[in-house]
């Protein structure tokens, strides 16, 4: 399995570029993002563990395949990851739910703690972090350091907007991570933004700023 999982489908794609718009307002960017955490998804869940529950068909009984839906965990990176989150957990409601409250200090780019909540059994879980943009990679990094102090061990990482930078750090930090998105940008811009990007994602969606 390659570190870094871009999901090329034209769908997503297709909403990605609707999203980095500028003139796209904040009803239409939560609806997309919510349609495309669907869509990411169906690439980060693709190896999840199965198991079998016999049923009964209207013809005969058999031992259907059935998601070992209890080991699994969602970690949304606040607050921009509760787009992702929402979605993801449409498609898989019953997952785990944590979250990350971390702030992304101006001046230094470095994160700040200021919530941390798991569900109990981490290290049996398979946890998917999600957060719109791997950016620094510092945030995500600190948010990866956190779920592995509770115990997790099984991580990926869902992103709709990766930098190059970001990647590196994360591969460097947490080589075990696989990271799932939509896009692997050009650049970081001075001030830490991913370019060509679409912005700040937690302004984007709850039209702050
Ligand atoms: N966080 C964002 O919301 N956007 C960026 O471009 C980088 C970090």
């Amino acid at each position: 399995m390659s570190h870094l999982t871009v999901v090329h489908h034209p769908l997503v794609q297709h909403k990605l570029s609707l999203m980095r718009r500028v003139e796209t307002p904040s009803n239409q960017f939560r609806q997309l993002l919510r349609e495309i955490s669907h869509l990411l998804a169906y690439e980060v869940t693709r190896d999840l563990p199965m198991t079998t529950r016999e049923i009964e068909t209207p013809l005969q009984k058999m031992d259907a395949p059935v998601l070992d839906g209890k080991k699994l965990a969602l970690v949304s990176i606040l607050r921009a990851g509760n787009g992702l989150l929402d979605g993801v957990l449409e498609l898989i409601p019953s997952a785990r739910v944590g979250f990350v409250g971390l702030y992304r200090d101006e001046e230094t780019l470095k994160p700040v703690q200021y919530y941390f909540k798991a569900p109990e059994g981490m290290n049996e879980r398979v946890v998917i972090a999600v957060d719109p943009m791997l950016a620094t990679g510092n945030s995500s990094v600190a948010a990866i350091d956190l779920l592995k102090k509770a115990g997790a061990t099984n991580i990926k990482f869902l992103c709709l907007l990766a930098a190059p930078e970001g990647v590196a750090r994360m591969k460097d930090a947490h080589p075990d991570v696989q990271i799932v998105t939509a896009s692997l940008d050009e650049k970081l811009n001075d001030l830490g933004y991913i370019v060509p990007g679409l912005g700040d994602a937690g302004d984007r969606m709850y039209g702050t700023k």
